[in-house]
C-alpha cells in the first residue's frame, strides 16, 4: 500500500512537470500566433531604412487571414498597412496608409514583414502586428515591435560612459589607495602608540619603584596600578 503511494505521487509529478506543460503547449501552438521576433525591438539612426519583422503561425491553416500594421501614435492606433491573405503561399495585394513603407515580407514562409524607409524620429514608437484568422472564429492576435531612433551623437554619450566609467574607476582606485594608505597611518600610529605604551610602562614600573621605594608594602601595589 505505502508503495502504490509513492507511485501515485510520481505519476502525478510526472503529469504536472512534463505532460500538462506539454498538452497546453500544443494548445496554444494551435491558435494563431503573430510573432515579431525574440528581440521585439530595433534601436536605429535618423534617416536609416530598418525592418519591422513579423511572421504568423498557424497549425489549422489559414484561409482570408486579415493583417495589418498599426502604429501608436500618442494612444491613438494608426493603420500603417492592411491586406487579406487568401492562402499561404500568395503574394497579397497590400494597401499602404503611411509614406516610406514597404511591404517586403511577401507571404514567403509566412513573413508579413515590412520596410520603413529614411525612418525620422516620428516614426520612433510601437508597431502591432495584427492578425485574425475565420479559420478560428475571428479570433484576433497580435504582436508588438519597438522601435528606437536615436541621433547619431550617441557615439559622444558611449565616450561620455567610458569617461564616466573610468572616472568611477579612477575614485575607486583613489578610495584604495586611500584605504592602504589609512591603514599604513593606522599601522605606524599603533606601532608609536606600543611604544608610547612601553614608555608608559616603563614610566609606571619607575612610578612603581618609586612607589615602593616611598612605600612600605612594596609587593601589593604596584600589581592593581599596571593594571
Ligand atoms: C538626424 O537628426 C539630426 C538632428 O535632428 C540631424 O542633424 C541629422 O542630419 C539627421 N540625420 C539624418 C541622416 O537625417
Ligand atoms: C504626442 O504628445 C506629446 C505630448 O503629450 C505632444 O507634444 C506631441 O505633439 C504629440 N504628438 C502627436 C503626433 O500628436
Ligand atoms: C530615402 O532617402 C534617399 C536619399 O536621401 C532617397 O534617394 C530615397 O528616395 C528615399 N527613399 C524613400 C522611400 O523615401
Ligand atoms: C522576411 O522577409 C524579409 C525580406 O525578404 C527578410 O529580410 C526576413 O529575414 C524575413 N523574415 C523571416 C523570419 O523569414
Ligand atoms: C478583434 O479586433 C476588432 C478590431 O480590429 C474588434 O472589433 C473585435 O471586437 C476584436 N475581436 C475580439 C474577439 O477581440
Amino acid at each position: 500500500a505505502p508503495c502504490e503511494h509513492v507511485m501515485c505521487a510520481l505519476c502525478s509529478l510526472i503529469w504536472l512537470c512534463f505532460l500538462f506543460p506539454l498538452s497546453s503547449g500544443m494548445w496554444s501552438v494551435q491558435a494563431l500566433e503573430m510573432i515579431v521576433g525574440k528581440i521585439p525591438f530595433l534601436q536605429a539612426v535618423n534617416g536609416s531604412t530598418v525592418m519591422l519583422p513579423c511572421t504568423y503561425a498557424s497549425c489549422i491553416g489559414i484561409q482570408d487571414l486579415y493583417f495589418n500594421w498599426q502604429f501608436n501614435d500618442n494612444g491613438t492606433m494608426q493603420k500603417v498597412c492592411e491586406s487579406l491573405i487568401v492562402n499561404e503561399g500568395v503574394e497579397p495585394h497590400v494597401e499602404i496608409f503611411r509614406e516610406r513603407v514597404e511591404f517586403v515580407g511577401k507571404n514567403r514562409n509566412n513573413n508579413v514583414s515590412i520596410l520603413l524607409w529614411n525612418i525620422t524620429f516620428e516614426d520612433g514608437g510601437l508597431y502591432t502586428c495584427f492578425g485574425r484568422n475565420p479559420k478560428e472564429k475571428g479570433r484576433n492576435h497580435s504582436a508588438i515591435f519597438k522601435l528606437i531612433v536615436v541621433d547619431e551623437l550617441r557615439v559622444v554619450d558611449n565616450t561620455l560612459t567610458i569617461m564616466i566609467a573610468s572616472a568611477v574607476g579612477g575614485a575607486i582606485a583613489a578610495l584604495m589607495g586611500f584605504m592602504l594608505l589609512k591603514n599604513f597611518t593606522i599601522f605606524v600610529l599603533s606601532k608609536i602608540e606600543e611604544k608610547n605604551k612601553e614608555c608608559l610602562v616603563t614610566s609606571s614600573g619607575i612610578d612603581n619603584t618609586e612607589n615602593g621605594l616611598s612605600g612600605s608594602k612594596a609587593d601589593s601595589k604596584p600589581t592593581p596600578k599596571k593594571k
